[in-house]
């Protein structure tokens, strides 16, 4: 019983070690065409979104230790993927338009940032304030076009 433990332990343990060396991509390619937004919507962005939805990802010590990191990593993979605010000005008008709608029904219904990311960053999470002030922004910028 004792060896048994032990036994299954000592392979847990070696899987742990062993896993560390898969490779975990945590590049942030160079910023192109970042979003131009009203400073105070920047300071939002920035603190609740880029993470996962720029090239400008910070990455914590955590995201450095498998399997926690293939997490991490599969989250900025798909949200740069989906919505990229270094890459958004190389959007077209009506893309653009598309993708506020689909900002502000995310942030609407708390949707965003995800709630893993507001466990570990609490400031992340959007006050009313914060949210208004986003929606002023979607909704001034010129949205002319109809789709
Ligand atoms: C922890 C990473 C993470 C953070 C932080 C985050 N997102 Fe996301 N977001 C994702 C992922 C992953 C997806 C794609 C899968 C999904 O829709 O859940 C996504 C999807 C989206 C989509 C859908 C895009 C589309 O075209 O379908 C929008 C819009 C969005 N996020 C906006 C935001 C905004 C705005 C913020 C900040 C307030 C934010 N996200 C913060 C990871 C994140």
């Amino acid at each position: 019983m004792r060896f048994t433990f032990k036994f299954f332990f000592f392979l847990f343990f070696i899987g742990i070690i062993a896993i560390q060396f898969i490779e975990v991509d945590r590049t942030n390619p160079p910023v192109t065409a970042e979003v131009k937004a009203p400073a105070e919507v920047k300071t939002i962005l920035k603190n609740s979104c880029y993470d996962c939805h720029s090239n400008e990802t910070k990455w914590p010590w955590y995201s450095y230790v498998a399997p926690v990191s293939w997490y991490i990593e599969n989250d900025v993979k798909t949200g740069r993927e989906v919505l990229n605010f270094s890459e958004w000005e190389n959007l077209t008008s009506k893309e653009q338009a598309k993708k506020k709608d689909k900002i502000w029904e995310e942030i609407s219904e708390d949707e965003m940032p995800t709630n893993g990311y507001i466990f570990l960053h609490p400031t992340a999470k959007l006050e009313l304030l914060q949210k208004n002030t986003i929606k002023k922004w979607l909704d001034n910028s010129s949205n002319i076009f109809s789709y």
